[in-house]
């Protein structure tokens, strides 16, 4: 009854958080593309003036030496550059604690994030400590960071989480195995490099994993209910390229047109989620990330069918699943709503077994079925404009058609 009545306050509040959302003004990156666009970037940081940057990062790519030639790039530009390489996926408290001890001992005046989404959002919440002195717990939720942040850049060399363009950085709690979000504009990094070279050597389920995130990003901000014209076309053009490249990635890593498409729908999808939302893909993945460690991307791939199953008998997400069916060329105009939204879903259903992702999250148990859905109940109460609720039932029935 608790429960409910909470769920219910949540829903209530919801709708005066959008003008808020309209008014804060959300920054964004200067970008750079193209081969060679991480180094151009590095360039870029010696022309701000910035003369101490620490390089957050991970050990796989230290070892897979693509952080070795950005190291020089900066160098030659006259800075004193630091590599911080303990950075793991899911970032942790512990993890960024140790990140911002390196950072205060270099007395770094910029941080330049190289990795995917744990390594950038590990990089924001660093720097958010750098200025504020707040431990990464305090940080969590809207609008903490109180200063400034520590002049950030970022180089993705995934294409899917879209976090060198979002205000979000997504931290673990290792203790109550759970993800939660720091959410604020100055997290967003002053400017990004989008170089498909870095990403040439990305195993096959990352990409797949990655490049569905970035499709979960678009789709979710697509059908949310909050008027969205300016994400529209972000969301569309993501989608489709998403649709058109992703396959191309995975079947040969090396194709860098592909490459390069990933990388900016999953720029679009981010520019599009950061101010219209994820909903309830994301609300489940985060749990059943923070449990049982399945990487994010993973999760949102396999969970994205059964959600939209759900929402499509929704008036709004069947008209809105019906128009993402026409930008796919899944269907023609004038044929039923109904049909196209289907033929949507059998399309990601269909691009999940191409990448070579399972069905089902085999790690899901029945004794946390309840812990998952009351979890993601509440994120989606609270945080997202999703366009259909769900009841604990039906919440607690689609994780049940999600185990193996
Ligand atoms: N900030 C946001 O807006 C946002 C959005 C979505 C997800 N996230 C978060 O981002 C994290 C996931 O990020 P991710 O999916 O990019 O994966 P990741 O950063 O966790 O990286 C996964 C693995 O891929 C490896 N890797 C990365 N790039 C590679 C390359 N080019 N070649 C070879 N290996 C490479 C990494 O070393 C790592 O082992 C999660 O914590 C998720 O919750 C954040
Ligand atoms: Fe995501």
């Amino acid at each position: 009854m608790l429960f409910q009545l909470r769920l219910l306050a949540y829903r209530l509040i919801k709708p005066f958080m959008w003008p808020v959302s309209r008014v804060v003004a959300i920054p964004r990156p200067t970008l750079f593309v193209g081969p060679g666009s991480a180094q151009r970037l590095c360039v870029s940081i010696g022309q701000f003036g910035f003369r101490r940057v620490m390089i957050v990062t991970d050990a796989v790519l230290v070892k897979l030496g693509l952080v070795e030639p950005l190291r020089i790039a900066l160098q030659a530009e006259g800075i004193d550059v630091a590599i911080h390489d303990g950075i793991t996926p899911d970032p942790t408290y512990p993890v960024l604690q140790a990140g911002y001890e390196a950072v205060k001992a270099h007395r770094s005046d910029a941080i330049l994030a190289v990795g995917g989404g744990s390594a950038i959002d590990a990089a924001k919440v660093i720097g958010a400590m750098a200025v504020t002195g707040k431990s990464p717990a305090k940080l969590v939720g809207m609008l903490k960071v109180s200063k400034p942040m520590l002049p950030l850049f970022a180089i993705p060399t995934t294409a899917g989480t879209g976090s060198e363009v979002t205000v979000a950085a997504v931290v673990t709690d290792p203790v109550q195995h759970s993800k939660s979000a720091v959410i604020d504009p100055k997290l967003v990094p002053l400017a990004a490099a989008l170089d498909a070279q870095l990403m040439r050597g990305m195993p096959k389920p990352i990409t797949a994993a990655t490049g569905m995130d970035a499709l979960t990003h678009a789709v979710e901000a697509y059908l949310n209910r909050w008027p969205h014209a300016e994400t529209a076309q972000h969301c569309t053009a993501a989608v489709r390229m998403i649709f058109g490249n992703l396959q191309r990635a995975y079947d040969d890593g090396s194709d860098l047109a592909a490459r390069e498409a990933m990388a900016l729908a999953s720029f679009y999808a981010g520019l599009a989620f950061t101010k219209a939302y994820v909903g309830y893909v994301h609300a489940f993945s985060h749990k059943i990330g923070g449990m049982y460690g399945v990487p994010h991307g993973l999760a949102n791939a396999i969970t994205l069918p059964y959600v939209l199953d759900f929402l499509k008998d929704a008036p709004l997400a069947r008209q809105r699943l019906a128009e993402l069916a026409l930008v796919i060329g899944a269907g023609t105009e004038g044929e039923p709503e109904a049909v196209l939204a289907q033929r949507f879903v059998e399309r990601v259903r269909e691009l999940n077994r191409g990448v070579g992702i399972p069905e089902k999250i085999a790690a899901l148990k029945s004794g946390d079925i309840q812990e998952v859905a009351r979890a993601a109940m509440v994120e989606a109460a609270r945080d997202y404009p999703v366009p259909k609720s769900m009841t604990l039932e039906q919440s607690q029935a689609l994780l049940q058609r999600l185990q193996a």
